[in-house]
């Protein structure tokens, strides 16, 4: 398959005390495109085939737009080309990304997230980087700009996959940000080699939170650090909401524990050092409909009467960000 080829990642992992796991991780991820069966990947592999073939004139992945190219390196007719290219991998998530001056203005402003979390987290330079229901490599775009070893996404949602790929186009084929194809539950039981683990937006959708931090910390060292954001409600120790059905309108959301049960969460399962980082109201605007996601978000997800609590009458969404010791 042209342009998304797994060979540089592997000659990366080669290096690193991940090397065990090239055992399994080429075929996994071969597995994973082939045999997805998935209807639009003909679009998607056409759409990167069709990516203009020139060289960027600019390339800055640590501006709140991961950005490739001025609009000055297409021509006119090529610039409105590569904009209905790109609209090929609408719904556009996680962002916002800038590709020859066509800003791609993301459901989620998602550096707002990056800003709240930075300065809470031990520097990226030279780690191994494990960032777990990644969606596009949004953040593993950023924390390669912060000097991160690899800076490895993992998401079994295929389309965010092809998006991670439009900016690999134009960089290094050793540039350390990738996302692989398939989900946690795929990833080797025991590699407690990672430097960093985030996992942003994951915890709410598993339905066992408690074995979801169990195997976060065995991807860990020992020493590392663990980077969890994640819904919260308000609420005592011991208390959390699972909600009866939809919770905003998603499925598959379990549990919403207050800080307190987090923090004890964590504690039993063995972290250290556990500190709440931050705690931030969802708002509309860090998540909304653009012209890149044209679906329903997070304002028909509220109540219109009350904005403080969803449409199934649950509090608004929160979340927190806590960084904790392996
Ligand atoms: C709410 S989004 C969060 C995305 C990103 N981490 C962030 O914080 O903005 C959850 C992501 O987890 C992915 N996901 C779903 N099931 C998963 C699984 N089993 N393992 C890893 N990721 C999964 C989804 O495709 C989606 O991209």
């Amino acid at each position: 398959m042209p342009n998304i080829s797994y060979q540089p990642l592997f000659d990366l992992i080669e290096s690193t005390n991940l090397a065990p796991w090239l055992e399994s991780l080429p075929e996994r991820c071969d597995k994973a495109l082939t045999d997805a069966n998935n209807g639009h990947m003909p679009k998607w592999l056409a759409a990167l085939n069709a990516l203009p073939d020139v060289h960027p004139s600019r390339i800055e992945l640590g501006t709140d737009a991961v950005t490739i190219g001025n609009s000055d390196d297409l021509s006119t007719a090529q610039l409105s080309e590569l904009r209905q290219t790109l609209m090929a991998f609408h719904p556009w998530r996680k962002g916002p990304w800038d590709f020859f001056g066509i800003e791609i203005d993301t459901e989620w402003r998602s550096n707002r997230k990056w800003d709240r979390l930075k300065k809470s987290i031990s520097p990226l330079q030279d780690r191994l980087v494990l960032d777990i229901g990644s969606g596009n490599g949004y953040y593993c775009y950023r924390m390669a700009a912060e000097g991160a070893r690899l800076a490895l996404g993992t998401d079994p949602y295929l389309l965010y996959v092809m998006q991670s790929f439009i900016a690999r186009r134009y960089l290094p084929e050793t540039h350390p940000a990738w996302v692989i194809p398939f989900g946690i539950e795929e990833l080797p039981p025991s590699l407690p080699v990672f430097d960093t683990v985030f996992s942003m937006g994951v915890l709410y959708h598993r339905r066992s939170p408690l074995d979801h931090l169990l195997e976060l910390r065995e991807m860990l060292r020992p020493g590392g650090e663990l980077v969890l954001e994640t819904l919260v409600v308000d609420g005592a120790a011991g208390h959390a909401l699972l909600p009866k059905g939809r919770y905003a309108k998603m499925r598959n959301t379990w549990f919403i524990p207050s800080c307190l049960t987090l923090e004890a969460w964590l504690d039993r399962c063995g972290f250290k050092e556990i500190r709440l980082a931050d705690l931030a109201a969802t708002t509309t605007e860090e998540q909304r409909s653009t012209e890149w996601m044209t679906f329903d978000s997070l304002d028909t997800f509220l109540d219109p009467n009350d904005p403080t609590k969803t449409i199934e009458g649950y509090p608004g969404p929160k979340r927190a960000l806590f960084v904790a010791t392996a």
